[in-house]
């Protein structure tokens, strides 16, 4: 085939949770970006609990269908921890420290904040700023988690025949598409503090955003898993059954009044109380905007519940219309799912440059 351009590869993004797993692939030529593939697959019960990977062999046969259903051939992959199973922390060091000496002094610092023998812990790191001028200390951002909670991400993505490139940090996955997405849609709003809300299926969580990096974080035990539950208990239906049905919006007359109008109530409660917690934390400035994304930022009604509730601009990221599909690619199943697939994106967008 004639091509003069070195092919470059792609990184497959993958996005383990409790109740799926999610693969993605994008790839860059220039400024344009193109959405290779992508796949979402139940993840099997008990496998994944409380954001932790108890059977790494499970999650992997999850990612391997995944990957078949997308129809990826992507062979290298990023993937993330949980937030809430890794300690962030910003240090600062002399700037007199050589170079190769960073590793062994970030290691000594986060000895201190971390209550496991240092050599369970895996330690990545990121200078901040560049002290060229001597007296500028090094600004550090430091991630730590236990070396358990990568291993087991590494041997799920291994066991789907996948070679692990990047295990990151949910948190900083999502920053990344954030990124990216304000890069597609030329916006503005990294200079604005922004909320950005992920409603899942058993969390819900708030990040801060303040010139693109996150400020602030929480979690909140909420999510579409119980509005499938109710659904369950309403209609005589399977877990299985009531996600289908919410799916395919096949639910019987009266479905809206009884049981989606008090979750989008409950969700746009949720959704207070976080930013409330949030602005009685030090610091705290006011949010000119909240994004939503996570499969509930699609149920009907939410957008202007949860912007009538907190007396804020609310919107959906939506980084998917801006960017060209491959033709495999199904655009009318994208739209519905397009909001589960944010941290698969910026897993994926890690491979690039924008
Ligand atoms: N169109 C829709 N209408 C209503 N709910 C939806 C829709 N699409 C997805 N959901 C719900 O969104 C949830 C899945 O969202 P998502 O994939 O973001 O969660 P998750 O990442 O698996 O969960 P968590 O982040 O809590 O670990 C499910 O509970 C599902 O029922
Ligand atoms: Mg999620």
């Amino acid at each position: 085939m004639f091509s003069f351009r070195k092919p470059k590869k792609t990184l497959l993004g993958v996005d383990i949770s409790s109740s799926s797993v999610k693969v993605l692939e994008i790839s860059q030529e220039g400024s344009k970006y193109n959405l290779e593939a992508y796949g979402i697959e139940p993840t099997p019960p008990d496998s994944v609990v409380e954001n932790t990977i108890t059977d790494p062999e499970a999650v992997g046969s999850a990612i391997e269908r995944a990957v078949l259903s997308s129809g990826s051939t992507s062979t290298e992959a990023a993937c993330a921890i949980a937030g809430s199973k890794a300690i962030t922390k910003k240090i600062t060091l002399s700037s007199e420290v050589p170079e190769q000496d960073l590793e062994g002094q970030v290691q000594l610092e986060m000895v201190q904040h971390i209550p496991h023998p240092i050599e369970d812990i895996s330690i990545d790191f990121h200078i901040e700023n560049n002290p060229t001028d001597s007296g500028t200390p090094y600004e550090i951002t430091v991630v730590a988690t236990k070396s358990e909670n990568v291993d087991s991400c590494v041997v799920a993505l291994e066991r789907a025949g996948l070679a692990p490139k990047v295990v990151d940090v949910e948190l900083f996955a999502l920053e990344n598409a954030i990124s990216l997405t304000s890069v597609l849609c030329r916006e503005d709003k990294l200079s604005q503090v922004i909320g950005v809300v992920d409603i899942g299926s058993s969390s819900t969580k708030l990040s801060v955003l303040e010139n693109g990096s996150i400020s602030y974080n929480r979690e909140q035990n909420f999510g579409g898993k119980q509005l499938l539950n109710e659904i369950q208990r309403s209609y005589g239906l399977s877990y299985e059954e009531a996600k289908a049905r919410l799916a395919e919006s096949s639910l019987e007359p009266g479905y809206e009044e009884k049981t989606l109008a008090p979750f989008v109530e409950s969700a746009a409660q949720e959704v207070e109380r976080a930013i409330q917690l949030f602005y009685s934390s030090s610091n705290a400035s006011r949010l000119e905007h909240i994004s939503l994304t996570g499969g509930c930022a699609a149920v009907e009604g939410i957008v202007a519940s949860i912007s009538a509730k907190t007396d804020t601009p609310v919107d959906i990221i939506n980084p998917f219309d801006k960017i060209s599909l491959a033709e495999r690619i199904d655009q009318v199943k994208l739209k519905q799912e397009s909001t589960m697939l944010l941290t698969a994106l910026g897993l994926s967008a890690r491979g690039l440059v924008f």
